[in-house]
C-alpha cells in the first residue's frame, strides 16, 4: 500500500529553518504543536512514524530521542553509525517507506517527514507528499538551512490565529497539495 506523506516544519519569514545544525529559536508552543500533531492517532494501539535526516537526529537532545510514542526512522548513508534498537535506519526515503510497510504497516497511522533541509527538499518532490503542517514565525533569523518554496504546488487549507510568546509572533497553517511540479 502506498501511504501518503506529511511534512511538519517551522519556518521564519524567509523560509529559514535552522542555523549551525540546530533550530534558531526556542518556542515551547511550537514544540507542543509538533508533539500534538505527530503523536495524535485516531485508533488505540496505532502510532505515527517520524522520518528525519541524520543531522536532525543529531540535533535532538539525547534525553528526548528517540521521540517517544512515535516510530523513529533515520536516513543515513553511513553504515558505521549505531542507533538505539527501536530506531529504523534507512538508506533513502523510498527505503524508509518500504521498511515501514514491511515491518510495521499494521501499527502505523500516519507518516511525517520532520526535517531537515535535505530531507524536506526530497519529500516535497514526492507525489506521496500531500500535506504540510507549517508553523510561520513572523521574524527573520540568521539561518543557513531553508525550506523550499512550496506555494505553487500547495494550497492553504487552515490557518490558526496569531500566538505571541517570548517576543515571537507565530501561527499554524495546514496546506494540501494542489498539483505536482515536475
Ligand atoms: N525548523 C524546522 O522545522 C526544522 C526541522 C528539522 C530540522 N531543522 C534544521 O535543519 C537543519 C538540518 O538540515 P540538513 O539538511 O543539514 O540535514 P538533515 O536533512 O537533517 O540530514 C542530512 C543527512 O541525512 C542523511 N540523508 C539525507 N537524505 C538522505 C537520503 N536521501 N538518503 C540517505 N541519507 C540521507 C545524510 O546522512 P549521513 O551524512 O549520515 O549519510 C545527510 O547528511 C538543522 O539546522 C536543523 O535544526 C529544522
Amino acid at each position: 500500500m502506498k501511504r501518503s506523506l506529511n511534512i511538519i516544519v517551522a519556518v521564519d519569514q524567509k523560509n529559514g529553518i535552522g542555523k549551525d545544525g540546530v533550530l534558531p529559536w526556542n518556542i515551547s508552543g511550537d514544540m507542543k504543536h509538533f508533539k500534538d500533531i505527530t503523536m495524535r492517532v485516531s485508533e488505540d494501539g496505532k502510532m505515527n512514524a517520524v522520518i528525519m535526516g541524520r543531522k536532525t537526529w543529531d540535533s535532538i537532545p539525547e534525553r528526548f530521542r528517540p521521540l517517544k510514542e512515535r516510530i523513529n526512522v533515520v536516513l543515513t548513508r553511513n553504515k558505521d553509525l549505531h542507533f538505539e534498537e527501536s530506531v529504523i535506519i534507512a538508506s533513502g526515503l523510498d527505503d524508509a517507506l518500504k521498511t515501514i510497510e514491511d515491518h510495521c504497516s499494521d501499527k502505523i497511522e500516519k507518516v511525517f517527514v520532520i526535517g531537515g533541509q535535505q530531507l524536506f527538499n526530497e519529500a516535497l518532490k514526492d507525489p506521496l507528499c500531500e500535506s504540510l503542517f507549517v508553523t510561520h514565525i513572523d521574524n527573520v533569523f540568521d539561518c543557513d538551512a531553508f525550506f523550499p518554496d512550496f506555494n505553487r504546488a500547495f494550497t492553504l487549507k487552515s490557518k490558526s490565529g496569531s500566538i505571541i510568546e517570548a517576543g515571537y509572533t507565530y501561527y499554524f497553517c495546514e496546506y494540501k497539495r494542489s498539483f505536482l511540479e515536475r
